[in-house]
């Protein structure tokens, strides 16, 4: 049954994806580096993930800081939202990442249904909305400069979930 809904999912998907000639499908035809094995979007399989017990954890305490950083709130091109950092760096360590990383910016994926918002998905499996928090290695230079090497930006995706309850802590 699992098996059969997930076939359906696949057929969905590809349908979609095809019928649009300018889907993530039919990228690599104008886009030399897309068609490979690393092309975003990734959908996660969750049957196939390996547990790696050597990844360390982030550490993302430097998200609390505020003192001298700068937040601008951007509607960008009518079709995303984003928060870009300046003022004091805000760096991120850790999570077997080979340097730390200076955080840029983040921004939201949605679409006009819940069941195609994110940009990524688990075992095709879309949820409403996606949080992208972009940064580059530190002493690479701007986000532009530090995106033409290879472990230049580190992107840390969220998806959220939409529920009927919510309550408010007092
Ligand atoms: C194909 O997808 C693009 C980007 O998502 C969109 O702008 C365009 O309107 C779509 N075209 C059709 C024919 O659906
Ligand atoms: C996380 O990084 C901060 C510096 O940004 C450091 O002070 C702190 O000790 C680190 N925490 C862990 C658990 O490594």
């Amino acid at each position: 049954m699992l098996v059969a809904i997930s076939l359906l999912m696949i057929l969905g998907a590809c349908q979609r994806a095809e019928a649009n000639a300018t889907g993530p499908i039919n990228w690599y035809q104008k886009h030399q580096n897309c068609g490979g094995k690393m092309q975003s979007p990734i959908d996660i399989s969750t049957k196939n993930v390996v547990h790696d017990p050597f990844l360390e954890l982030f550490n993302l305490t430097e998200y609390e800081k505020t003192s001298g950083v700068i937040m601008h709130l951007a509607n960008v091109g009518g079709h995303t939202a984003r928060v870009l950092y300046s003022g004091t760096a805000v760096y991120i360590r850790g999570g077997s990442l080979p340097d730390k990383y200076q955080l840029d910016q983040f921004h939201f994926h949605w679409a006009k249904e819940d069941l195609t918002g994110s940009e990524h998905s688990v075992d095709w499996k879309h949820y409403p909305l996606e949080m992208h928090i972009v940064h580059h290695q530190a002493g690479m230079g701007t986000l532009q400069s530090a995106a033409a090497r290879p472990h230049g930006l580190a992107v840390i995706a969220f998806f959220f979930k939409v529920c009927r309850r919510y309550s408010l802590s007092t």
